[in-house]
C-alpha cells in the first residue's frame, strides 16, 4: 500500500511526490532532518526534537519552514493517514531548488519542507528482546556534528561496515579509540557502580533528544549520570552499554567486535530504562 507523504505543502500518494533534481538537499546535503518516533499514535519527545530543528537550521543560515506548531498539525496528520501506532515521522528542510552555486541561493528562494512516515513495531522488534552487536567503526565525520545535517555519508559507511559484520549498529570512535557516537545513536556505558556514562555535548556528538529526556529521568531519579568521555576498551570491560535514540529508545548493546557485553544478554539497568524511558514518553506524548 502506498504511503501518503508531504511535499512543500501538499499531502500525496508517494509515487506522486517530487522534488526538482537541482534541490540543494539532492546536490550539497543542504539541509537539515529530524525523526520523532511514534508510539501508541503519539509523537514522543516531539517539542524538543522540532526545538534542535530550529536550532541546527538557525546554524547553517536557515529559518524555521514554518512555525513548529504547523509542523506538529502536518506530522499528525501524516500519522492519521497512514493508521500509525509505531513508527517515525521523518521530516527534512533544504535550502530549495536553485541553479548549481556553491553560495546560497537569491533569498526568495522557497525551502523544501518533505515529510514522511515510517511503520515500526518497535514493541516486538528483535533489538527490544535480545539487544543490539555494534562493530567499531573510525568516526571520520566533520566538525560540527551537532547540526542535524542530512550529510550523512560517514554514518551510511559506518553503519555498512557494521552490517556487513552482522552488526546492527557502529561504535564511531577517534584514531585514539576514543568513542565519539552510535552509526546513528548515542552510546552510553554503565559502570561497576551504577553510573551512566556518556560523552558530554559539544560539536563532536549530536545532542540526542533521546539522551536529554532520560538524563532529566536520571536526575529525577538520583542515577548518577557522567558526562566525560570513555574508550572502546571501556566500553569492552563495562558490565551494560546501551544505545539511545528515536527509534532505539534505549537498546542493550550485548556485543562489540564479536565480544560479549556483561553476559551477553540484555542487563538489568537497561532493560528498567527501557521501560521507564517509554512510560514516561508515551505519557507526555502528544
Ligand atoms: N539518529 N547521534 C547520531 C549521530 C544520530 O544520528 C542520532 C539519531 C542520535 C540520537 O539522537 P536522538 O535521540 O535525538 O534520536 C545520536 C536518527 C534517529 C536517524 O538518523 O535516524
Amino acid at each position: 500500500m502506498s504511503r501518503t507523504v508531504y511535499v512543500n505543502g501538499v499531502f500525496l500518494p508517494e509515487h506522486d511526490a517530487k522534488i526538482s533534481i537541482f534541490d540543494r538537499g539532492f546536490i550539497f546535503a543542504d539541509g537539515i532532518y529530524e525523526v520523532s518516533a511514534v508510539m501508541a499514535g503519539k509523537l514522543l519527545d516531539n517539542d524538543a526534537h522540532l526545538k534542535r530543528l530550529e536550532r541546527s537550521l538557525g546554524e547553517i543560515g536557515m529559518p524555521m519552514p514554518m512555525p513548529a506548531e504547523e509542523i506538529v498539525k502536518i506530522q499528525k496528520e501524516l500519522i492519521a493517514r497512514n493508521d500509525i501506532v509505531e513508527g517515525t515521522v521523518y521530516l527534512q528542510v533544504t535550502r530549495g531548488a536553485a541553479d548549481r552555486d556553491f553560495p546560497f541561493p537569491p533569498a526568495d528562494t522557497m525551502q523544501t519542507l518533505v515529510m514522511f512516515t515510517q511503520k515500526r513495531d518497535f514493541t516486538n522488534s528483535p533489538a527490544a528482546r535480545a539487544g543490539i552487536r555494534m562493530a567499531t567503526v573510525r568516526d571520520i565525520r566533520w566538525e560540527r556534528r551537532d547540526i542535524k545535517s542530512v550529510a550523512l555519508l560517514a554514518q551510511v559507511l559506518a553503519k555498512q561496515a557494521a552490517a556487513e559484520k552482522g552488526c546492527q549498529e557502529a561504535i564511531m570512535h577517534t584514531a585514539d579509540g576514543v568513542v565519539t557516537e552510535g552509526g546513528s545513536s548515542t552510546i552510553f556505558i554503565v559502570t561497576a557502580n551504577g553510573e551512566l556514562v556518556t560523552r558530554p555535548l559539544s560539536n563532536e556528538v549530536l545532542p540526542g533528544i533521546t539522551r536529554q529526556s532520560l538524563k532529566l529521568l536520571c536526575d529525577e531519579r538520583g542515577v548518577p549520570f557522567i558526562e566525560r568521555a570513555f574508550t572502546v576498551d571501556e566500553a569492552l570491560a563495562a558490565p551494560e552499554v546501551f544505545v539511545t535514540s528515536a527509534g532505539s529508545f534505549v537498546t542493550a548493546v550485548v556485543e562489540i567486535d564479536g565480544k560479549r557485553i556483561g553476559g551477553g544478554q540484555p542487563g538489568p539497568v537497561a532493560r528498567r530504562l527501557r521501560e521507564i524511558y517509554l512510560d514516561e514518553a508515551v505519557k507526555a506524548g502528544v
